[in-house]
């Protein structure tokens, strides 16, 4: 839009991230929204889906006072801030702190308020989201999911024509006739920004749990003459909360599941699909296969046509090129395995560089660390690592160079091309023998 200002903010929409909640239910020691789902921190899964959703304006993290993890944990993300929650008053209060912060710089003339905790929402849904608010000139718009299971959640009171939302009513304040509907809160909303502020700070304090709802202001505005529309997700497990470890699994599987089947869907070959552990950001070339029991983490990398599994193990930095192989109880981690190499069985590389076409013998493993640096090894292509060889870093095998079964390569040695070292330490065989 050519009309935007920038300073003012105008024809922007700012966006307000609730984590300043003490997340007393999952019991955990940090922070709630920091923990990791699939290899990822949960505040980031709602940054990232609020980004990609093309949410324009300036975001706002909002952080507890007496605890700065999750500010430290966002510090180098670029266009985020974060405001501090004085007292842990309650999401009402938060999304005040968030709104004053968002003053600081302009306010933009509406602001999607979403949780720290909910990391399941797609961005088209947070766009879908913003998109009916403007269609239904709302003063606030509710993002809402009819559930099997309601119980925790704030439920939607719709009003007569059932169009507008009348209220938002919690678990423990509801009447029984409300706590049979099923359609709840997601805790996302978009609002306009023109005298909210003012509305928050008159929220009550609600005397059950001693906080003040941000839910609460849908009855004020409702009170106000104002639309209140409500926007349901297409699919009632994108809103889901995590309060508990059990919902943070619970997460974790409806998201492996996205993951999984998002690859499949692009040509990689997944023949038990809940038998894989894929985490976020994981790229699969199509053509891929990924055999059962195997765990890709955050990062990984495979080519195509290459085979993952049974039971393989890629860490962070694993690089598999096109049509490598890694088979049982192989860990792989920071190393890039080249394009046809193999390493079928029982190893651990990391730290290492294979070349294209090496062949990693089982029960190799590539000593990287030396109790108390880590150091990288380098094969090259079409070397051939016999079974039972440690290789202690930094080491090299030139290409087509060998070892014996059994050997041990000592730190800085280099295997050249057509030796093959064996033994106890790992000494070239005598070519005349
Ligand atoms: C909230 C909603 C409920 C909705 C549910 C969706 C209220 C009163 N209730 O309940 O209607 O169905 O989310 O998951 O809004 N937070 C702060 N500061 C606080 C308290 C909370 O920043 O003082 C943050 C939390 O970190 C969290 C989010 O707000 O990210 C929601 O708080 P939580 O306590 O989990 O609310 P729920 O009880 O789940
Ligand atoms: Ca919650």
């Amino acid at each position: 839009m050519s009309d935007r200002n920038e300073t003012t903010g105008e024809g922007r929409t700012g966006a307000i991230v609730l984590a300043a909640g003490q997340g007393t239910r999952m019991r955990a020691s940090g922070p709630k929204v920091l923990q990791p789902l699939l290899g990822k921190p949960l505040i980031e899964h709602v940054l990232d889906a609020i980004a990609a959703a093309g949410v324009d304006g300036p975001a706002v993290v909002v952080v507890p006072a007496d605890d700065d993890r999750v500010a430290h944990a966002l510090q180098d993300r670029p266009g985020v801030r974060v405001a501090v929650q004085p007292q842990p008053d309650g999401t009402g209060g938060a999304a005040l702190a968030g709104l004053r912060a968002l003053e600081a710089t302009g306010l933009p003339p509406r602001v999607l308020v979403a949780c720290g905790d909910a990391p399941l929402i797609r961005p088209e849904t947070f766009a879908a989201l913003i998109e009916r608010h403007e269609q239904a000139a709302a003063a606030a718009t509710v993002l809402t999911a009819e559930v099997p299971d309601p119980s925790g959640y704030g439920r939607i009171v719709r009003s007569g024509d059932g169009e507008r939302v009348a209220r938002i009513v919690e678990d423990r304040e509801a009447r029984p006739g409300e706590r049979g509907i099923h359609e709840i809160n997601s805790g996302t909303f978009v609002f306009d920004t023109e005298g909210l502020a003012d509305l928050l700070e008159q929220l009550p304090v609600q005397p059950y749990k001693g906080e003040r709802y941000l839910t609460d202001v849908v009855q004020r505005l409702v009170a106000a003459r104002k639309t209140v529309a409500a926007f349901r997700a297409e699919q009632w497990q994108e809103v889901l909360g995590v309060n508990t470890i059990e919902q943070l699994a619970d997460a974790g599987a409806i998201l492996r599941k996205r993951i999984v089947y998002g690859l499949m869907r692009s040509g990689v070959q997944i023949p038990a699909p809940e038998l894989v552990w894929i985490e976020v950001d994981v790229e699969v070339a199509p053509g891929a296969r990924i055999e059962p029991f195997s765990v890709l983490r955050r990062g990984a990398r495979v080519g195509a046509d290459a085979v993952v599994g049974p039971f393989a193990h890629l860490g962070p930095g694993a690089q598999l090129a096109a049509r490598a192989e890694v088979g049982n109880f192989v860990e792989v981690k920071r190393s890039t395995i080249g394009e046809g190499a193999k390493a079928k069985h029982l190893a651990y590389i990391g730290d290492a560089q294979i070349g294209p076409r090496a062949n990693v013998g089982a029960g190799t493993v590539f000593c990287n660390y030396d109790g108390k640096d880590k150091h990288r090894s380098v094969v090259g292509e079409g070397a051939f690592v016999g079974s039972g060889s440690l290789l202690v870093a930094p080491c090299e095998l030139a290409p087509g160079a060998r070892t014996g079964a059994g050997a041990v390569v000592t730190r800085g040695s280099r295997v050249e091309s057509g030796e093959t070292w064996v033994g106890v330490p790992a000494r070239p065989l005598d070519p005349r023998r």
